[in-house]
């Protein structure tokens, strides 16, 4: 069942709670691909009703973006989503979510403002703001977004934590194309030597986790290094950032004791790609 407007999607999330049913929403802006499905199987298996929200967000484009050119695939997301179940999906329009005189945008500071937030300035208010008005529409018990945006994860995390919005945020696994390179509606832009040298940041992550764990190495300064190398060493590459941080707070660690979270940005000609690993390591770092 496709919904268009916010008062459909609340009635209908109305009927579904007092039947006592689990609602679950996966947030996206379409052009869906294995990555997104594997958050409403997640929603599935978690949820009785779940719900996905495709809408490409123009307040969380910078004005330098891609907001006319990202891809648009409502027809094939619709039949993907026919494969996982058929979820109820929820398409507004731009003046549904941002009638005229729409005033009012969601900033969470702190996370919000390193690595993703100093070169996308607004990039996170934009995300914040149409995530907390599908939280409220959807009144979902559950949502579901993917570590591969593990800033956005840890922006969200932060405002229904603040806000004490009622809902449960889960984070789903980043999926990934055979060859490492992290699924993205995006990757279709990418040349096919683009698409070759995509594949080092996935590659420099694994060599980093492969350092901090089998060699014991702690040092940002020195990890830091290492995926430098390794990204500048596949040709022409623009680093925008490598972050160890904390995967919490995300402030920025000299050394790594227990928990990290190392985030990547670089760039490919005009395109943009990010990704991030994990690093639980308390069995092998003892302070
Ligand atoms: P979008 O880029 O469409 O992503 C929707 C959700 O899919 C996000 O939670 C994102 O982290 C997740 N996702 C994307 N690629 C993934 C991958 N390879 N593996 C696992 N999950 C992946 O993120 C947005 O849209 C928007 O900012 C949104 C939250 C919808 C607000 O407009």
């Amino acid at each position: 069942m496709m919904l268009t407007s916010i008062a459909e999607l609340r009635s209908f999330a109305q009927a579904e709670r007092s039947l006592g049913k689990r609602i679950g929403l996966v947030p996206t802006m379409g052009a869906l691909h294995d990555g997104h499905l594997s958050l409403v199987k997640l929603a599935n298996e978690q949820c009785n009703t779940s719900i996905v929200s495709i809408f490409v967000n123009p307040t969380q484009f910078c004005p330098n973006e891609d907001f006319l050119r990202y891809p648009r695939t409502l027809e094939n997301d619709l039949q993907l989503l026919e494969s996982v179940g058929s979820p109820i999906v929820f398409v507004p329009n731009a003046m549904e979510m941002y009638p005229a005189g729409f005033k009012t945008s969601v900033h969470v500071s702190g996370v919000s403002v390193p690595f993703e937030g100093t070169i996308r300035p607004g990039h996170f208010d934009g995300v914040a703001t149409v995530v907390l008005k599908l939280f409220l529409a959807s009144q979902a018990d559950a949502a579901f977004f993917g570590q591969k945006d593990y800033q956005q994860l840890c922006v969200i995390q932060k405002m229904v934590a603040d806000l004490n919005v009622p809902i449960k945020i889960v984070m789903g696994s980043t999926i990934r194309e055979p060859d490492g390179l992290a699924m993205s509606s995006r990757n279709r832009y990418l040349s096919e030597s683009e698409r070759q040298q995509g594949v080092v940041l996935s590659q420099s992550l694994a060599e980093a986790e492969r350092i901090i764990i089998a060699e014991d190495m702690r040092s940002a300064e020195t990890i830091r290094q290492i995926i430098r190398d390794k990204i500048l060493s596949t040709g022409e590459v623009t680093i925008d950032y490598i972050a160890i941080a904390d995967p919490f707070t995300l402030t920025e660690l000299t050394a790594i004791e227990t928990e990290a979270v190392i985030l990547l940005a670089i760039r490919l000609g005009s395109n943009r790609l990010i990704d991030n690993v994990l690093i639980r390591n308390k069995d092998r770092i003892t302070n």
